[in-house]
């Protein structure tokens, strides 16, 4: 696996003209396409990430093989490692892979599931891997009755409909320079990001003690079980 790719590209909210400039990319440079079904024949009559790519290889010129990964949503174990090995086998064939998702792999995504079992099983594979972010369909949601989502004082949750407590992320944004961190009471594990893509990017595996520059975010990721 030392010579192999994989990316996690995030496809956007259904409008391909909403998929990122980098996934496009990645996409065209992929040997193959690895596409979600939720169909035990691994059709694709349902899958929306299939309408997707295929209207993208359409609008932008390019062909690739697709490999089906029968994708149950039961959230067993078995199920993420049935995918695993799809991948695992596709890649006996193909140099490159690209395994896609709907709206950004941040927000409920296999990918995640899929990679921490990479993580384990062939870390260098993980090492190169790369995760594509994406435009998410709350953002869309967003833009599409043109309403923010948070503007000055305001904040944003995304709650999932389940009858019981959850991990919580939080994000925090709009930091004051010189501001001291110790309000930040880390729930799970927080990371600073500064300047993230421009000059002196920065991300650090903890809560930095000061805020040096205003385009500063701290996430404090929730913990797996
Ligand atoms: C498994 S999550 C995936 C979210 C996705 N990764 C994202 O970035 O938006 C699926 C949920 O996202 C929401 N969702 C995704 N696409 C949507 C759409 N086109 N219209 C309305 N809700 C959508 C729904 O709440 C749906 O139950």
């Amino acid at each position: 696996m030392d010579t192999k790719k994989l990316n996690m590209v995030s496809l956007g909210p259904g409008d391909i003209d909403l998929i990122t400039i980098k996934a496009l990319k990645a996409l065209k440079s992929s040997d193959a396409i690895c596409v979600p079904t939720k169909s035990k024949d691994h059709s694709f009559q349902k899958s929306l990430t299939h309408k997707i790519v295929t209207k993208l290889m359409k609008e932008h010129n390019f062909q690739k093989p697709i490999i089906a990964v029968y994708t149950p949503m039961h959230f067993h174990q078995e199920d993420w490692q049935y995918q695993v090995d799809v991948l695992y086998k596709g890649f006996k064939q193909y140099n490159s892979l690209s395994f896609v998702t709907l709206g950004d792999s941040a927000i409920y995504s296999t990918v995640y599931y899929l990679l921490d079992i990479i993580k384990e099983q062939e870390p260098k594979l993980y090492e190169k891997s790369e995760v594509i972010a994406g435009v998410t369909s709350f953002s869309q949601a967003s833009a599409k009755v043109k309403k923010p989502l948070c503007l000055g004082d305001s904040r944003f949750e995304i709650v999932p409909l389940l009858d019981k407590e959850v991990p919580v992320t939080t994000v925090y944004m709009r930091p004051k320079i010189g501001m001291d961190t110790d309000i930040l009471k880390e729930r799970g594990k927080i990371y600073t990001f500064e300047n993230m893509n421009y000059q002196e990017e920065s991300i650090t595996t903890s809560k930095i003690v000061k805020v040096k520059k205003y385009m500063t975010l701290f996430i404090d990721f929730f913990q797996k079980d």
